[in-house]
């Protein structure tokens, strides 16, 4: 089972980063060096995957054109000499073979999902959401993939939330397997008080085989009124082997302020060029008070 093929659903509303999303979207932030979109991309070309379809809208297209060649802008910068310019404009281009499509409406992320059944064929595929951004020394999707292959199974990335932000999340039902690897027998989307089935939530990053898409063309609007992803995968894990994946790493929620702004500081402490200046800065601060 080789994973080469990754889905990005970018194509939500971003109502929690308004009023910037009217016109830019969120996937295209810039934090700390380079938009939020890239970190993502990164991970799926680190994790093995030569094949990206970016679910976008009509609101979107600078996404399509971030992952293309300019060639006007490169031939400015290549005869003023600014290489290193020159080089972070056209990397992004040659990452990866892109293919996007739009979703017409936006449904929910299942029904978002959906329209990659062309792209994917008869392959499993990996989904990364396109605001979730992944620190860790292995990339996280390339944990998932092995977990999958491993187990001939549909692979979620989980970890354990605390109790009162569960509600946000999709609780899974889990066995366990391994160390950091359970079977996943059952899921609820954002679960009422009571109702979920661990503090295991699915975070971000999926590995699923095209089964999945019969269900989504034959699924009901469930919370919210969206066509959800996790009802699909419930249906999915009772028909299919399916594995949940503890992974090692950070997840950075960059679609809400503050978890972009936690992103945004972490990444800029990491950095050897702003990380000096933003603890001098953090110093003084904290002196003042
Ligand atoms: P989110 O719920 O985080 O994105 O969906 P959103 O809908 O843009 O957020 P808010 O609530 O309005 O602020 C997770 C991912 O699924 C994509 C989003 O772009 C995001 O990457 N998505 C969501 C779609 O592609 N289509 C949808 O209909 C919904």
């Amino acid at each position: 089972m080789k994973v080469k093929k990754a889905v990005i659903p970018a194509a939500g509303w971003g109502t929690r980063m308004l009023p910037a999303t009217k016109s830019v979207p969120k996937e295209l932030l810039y934090l700390a060096g380079k938009p939020v979109l890239q970190y993502i991309i990164e991970e799926a070309v680190a994790s093995g995957i030569e094949d990206i379809l970016i679910i976008t809208n009509r609101g979107k297209s600078a996404i399509d054109d971030y992952f293309d060649y300019y060639p006007e802008l490169e031939g400015k910068l290549a005869a003023s000499g600014k290489a290193e310019e020159l080089a972070a404009v056209r990397n992004p281009a040659d990452l990866a073979n892109f293919y996007f499509i739009r979703q017409k409406e936006a449904k929910g992320l299942g029904h978002a999902v959906g329209k990659a059944k062309g792209f994917v064929g008869n392959e499993p595929f990996a989904v990364l959401l396109g605001d979730d951004i992944m620190q860790a020394e292995k990339p996280v999707l390339r944990q998932l993939i092995d977990a999958a292959e491993k187990y001939k199974a549909s692979a979620l990335g989980v970890q354990q939330v605390a109790d009162d932000a569960l509600s946000r999340y999709s609780s899974v039902k889990v066995e366990p397997l391994e160390p950091r690897i359970f079977k996943a027998t059952d899921m609820v989307e954002k679960p009422k008080k009571g109702e979920a089935f661990s503090n295991y939530a699915i975070l971000g990053r999926y590995v699923l085989t095209p089964d999945i898409f019969d269900i989504i063309d034959h699924l009901e609007p469930g919370y919210g009124g969206e066509i959800q992803l996790t009802d699909a995968l419930q249906k999915l894990c009772r028909q299919t082997p399916m594995v949940a994946v503890d992974f090692e790493g950070r997840r950075y929620d960059t679609g809400n302020p503050i978890g972009f702004l936690e992103a945004t500081l972490e990444f800029s402490a990491q950095d050897a060029e702003t990380g000096p200046w933003l603890q001098a800065y953090m110093q003084q601060k904290a002196n003042q008070k």
